[in-house]
């Protein structure tokens, strides 16, 4: 039976190892952690990463094939195929600070393989690495004493959150690099063949190690451009009366344009956008490649740009000053369908509005009362921050309410925007981060509404 040891259970181990089982049962996979809560949270029923669908997965295969573990030794000397799925945030200390990635969790796990490894085995980074992270993993592994030889390959994850089980079950590609060795391409074609048990032949792309690296930056780097490109001519529609979803509709149907992500927002918020694009500035800049280096930061810098322009709206809109007024925050998660909150633009703009002594009553569907705390740096006694349970316990009294998670819970068709509005100080304000209130209903209720890009 082939065996795979997968290091990290996180948003992309869990997710992936849960599909690679459920689509192989006759292969065992063992998902480890040193992080004893976590594994034993993908133990139960109430897992660490909340993901539609992810959860029937799990049950269909954990105890048969799929096994989460604290034991990483001895999932490492048992398995053929070895899966790196640590986080790798960007440093924030020494060379490359607020740049470059730390990969300090990457290189202790590389150098747990090669301490422990008794057999050959294939090792395959996803986390989202510098290009050339390959060849430190397999100059550290090679130095290993013992007998045990390794091939080294780059698969990088596409998967977005809350959309995870989908993208898993129906990728538009899976991309694997190798060296261009008979070794290194046998190993290819192991890996390869797990993911042909679901995914068209056609779809899996296998190019050299370097190349697979910087596609994976390089794909969230033109993502992440699109939706500052579209920020930014939100910013142009406030300030001339124009609609940025009527001009985002009107451009996206250019097929050579094409109409996903040109949905203006508060910013881009998660794991892998800014850390992926301040990535490749820092490649850049290392390669001496300046104007290129600028080209990419500014994408980072529109988008913390797209983020205070909207909290400057709220105090500016609330006669310039919120001191101690109550504000309602709906959603805190970086997107709808997760309860992730790293980079979310909900923290940023909730800072500004702390920053200014606002007191804010936060509701997210599937964000930790705690997690919130510990991400605004406050503790369960601060008077400025309290965690509501719904969304009209959170707007009793307030002056506004800011939706920063697109949630559909938030919906004018799921919320009782009445009723909420009854509830409010007035005049009543609400601001729509995310686009998803329709504001001509709400306007009709009475609110004074506000969303990004429209005048
Ligand atoms: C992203 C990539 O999409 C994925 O391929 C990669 O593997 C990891 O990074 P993720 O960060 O999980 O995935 O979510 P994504 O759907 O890309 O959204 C990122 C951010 O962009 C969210 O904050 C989202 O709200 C925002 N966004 C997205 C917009 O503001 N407008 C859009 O049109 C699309
Ligand atoms: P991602 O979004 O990339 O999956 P996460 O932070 O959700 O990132 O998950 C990464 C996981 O990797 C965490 O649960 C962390 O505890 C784990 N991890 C980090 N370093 C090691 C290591 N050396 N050995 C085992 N697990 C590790």
């Amino acid at each position: 039976m082939t065996s795979i040891c997968c290091i990290g259970a996180g948003y992309v181990g869990g997710p992936t190892m849960a599909k690679i089982s459920q689509k192989c049962p006759d292969i065992s996979v063992t998902v480890v952690d040193t992080n004893a809560d976590r594994i034993a949270a993908w133990q139960g029923d109430d897992l660490p990463v909340y993901e539609p669908g992810l959860l029937d997965v799990v049950r269909e295969s954990r105890d048969r094939n799929l096994f989460f573990s604290t034991d990483i030794e001895s999932a490492i000397g048992a398995a053929d195929i070895i899966f790196i799925c640590v986080n790798t945030p960007t440093k924030t200390y020494g060379i490359g600070a607020h740049r470059a990635a730390d990969l300090r969790y990457l290189e202790s796990c590389a150098r747990q393989i090669a301490a422990v490894a008794d057999s050959d085995k294939i090792v395959v980074e996803k986390s989202t690495l510098p290009v050339r992270t390959a060849e430190s993993l397999k100059r550290i592994l090679d130095a290993a004493q013992g007998a045990a030889r390794f091939q080294v390959l780059s698969n990088p994850e596409f998967l977005a959150e809350g959309s995870a089980m989908e993208d898993l079950e129906n990728p538009d590609r899976v991309l694997i690099g190798g060296e261009r060795t008979p070794e290194a391409a046998a190993a290819l074609q192991t890996v390869a063949d797990i993911y042909a048990r679901w995914v068209p032949r056609e779809r899996i792309i296998t190019t050299n190690l370097w190349s697979s690296e910087l596609s994976k930056l390089a794909a969230n780097a033109f993502l992440a451009q699109r939706i500052s490109s579209i920020n930014a001519i939100s910013a142009l529609c406030e300030a001339t009366g124009a609609d940025v979803d009527e001009v985002a509709f009107a451009i996206g149907t250019d097929r050579r344009i094409g109409p996903r992500f040109l949905k203006a927002s508060i910013g881009f918020g998660g794991s892998c956008f800014q850390k992926d694009i301040l990535n490749l500035v820092y490649l850049c800049e290392f390669f001496g490649l300046n104007e290129v280096a600028a080209y990419w930061e500014q994408v980072v810098i529109m988008n913390d740009y797209q983020k205070q322009r909207f909290s400057h709206r709220i105090v500016r809109t609330l006669f310039n000053t919120i001191s101690g007024k109550r504000i309602a925050i709906l959603g805190f998660a970086f997107k709808k369908d997760t309860n992730d909150t790293r980079e979310s633009s909900a923290i940023y703009v909730c800072r500004d509005l702390l920053a200014e002594d606002a007191k804010l009553h936060i509701h997210d569907p599937r964000v930790a009362p705690a997690r919130i705390r510990t991400d605004l740096g406050v503790t369960e006694e601060d008077p400025s921050v309290a965690v509501a349970s719904d969304p009209y316990e959170a707007a009793a009294g307030a002056d506004a309410i800011v939706i920063l998670t697109e949630w559909d819970a938030f919906r004018v068709d799921q919320l009782d925007y009445e009723r909420i509005f009854k509830m409010m100080r007035k005049p009543a304000f609400l601001f729509d981060g995310r686009n998803v209130v329709d504001l001509d209903r709400v306007r009709q209720i009475g609110f004074e509404a506000f969303g990004v890009g429209k005048g």
